[in-house]
């Protein structure tokens, strides 16, 4: 079931069998000279599809994110830490009012992890010092960590996974849009490791975007095994959240 193509009275009645509901999370970055600048929400909705067959309430993306050391390269766009935690704390609040209890953000951007858990304490803190008894439950779960996907992207890639256009998402996002596969060479194969800091800093030291990925590993078939990997792990960890 998708929030965007529900009417409130089917959410109205989905709310007397579950309170849960998964909220696709992500970013709008450059991922390299190959994969797409959505890679990081798309990932996420595109794991969300297949939750939603098995009769899950699948939330609208949330497809800006925390992406200010990418901003050198044209096309990303980022949200201020204090903006996404304020964006979270609303869509969670505007969720809470109505009666869900279960809020599953599914991510597909690392660097969203510390601003959405802190926008989570944020709701937790009002809570308590509200005195309210709250049955709220939230989760930031991230696709790329699940135990299958991890197994797998290892298994195809080893250390050419890299943290950043890693061949594992690109490949994911390939086998849910086919017409969008990029054939571009890339020098060198694997690009330079190292800390992240401003925008300009980021593009000096990793000039094509790439963090220490292989990303030409990308296929569409490894993309295929990657989205089942990390459907099954999604669906486990939120039946085991929703509990
Ligand atoms: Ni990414």
């Amino acid at each position: 079931m998708k929030l965007q193509l529900s009417t409130w009275p089917e959410i109205e009645k989905y709310l007397e069998q579950s309170r849960g509901i998964v909220i696709p999370i992500g970013s709008t970055e450059q991922h390299g000279p190959t994969g797409l600048i959505g890679t990081d929400a798309l990932c996420p909705e595109i794991i969300a599809e297949g939750m939603h067959a098995e009769g899950i309430l699948i939330g609208p993306t949330l497809s800006i994110g925390m992406a200010q050391h990418h901003l050198g390269f044209p096309g990303s766009i980022t949200l201020k830490p204090s903006t996404l935690m304020a964006v979270v704390v609303d869509v969670v609040g505007s969720l809470a009012v109505q009666g869900f209890e279960r809020i599953y953000f599914l991510n597909g951007h690392g660097g969203n992890i510390a601003t959405v858990n802190a926008a989570f304490a944020e709701v937790y803190a009002e809570s308590s010092l509200s005195g309210q008894a709250g049955g709220l439950h939230l989760k930031l779960a991230n696709w790329f960590a699940g135990k299958r996907v991890t197994r797998l992207s290892r298994e195809l890639f080893g250390d050419a996974e890299g943290s950043h256009a890693t061949p594992s998402e690109i490949s994911l996002t390939w086998h849910a849009y086919p017409d969008q596969v990029r054939d571009v060479p890339l020098d060198p194969e694997r690009a330079p490791e190292g800390p992240i800091r401003d925008a300009s800093d980021y593009r000096k030291h990793f000039p094509d975007g790439r963090i220490g990925a292989e990303s030409g590993l990308a296929r569409r078939e490894h993309g295929r095994k990657l989205y089942e990997a990390a459907l099954a792990d999604a669906l486990e960890d939120y039946h085991g959240f929703l509990v």
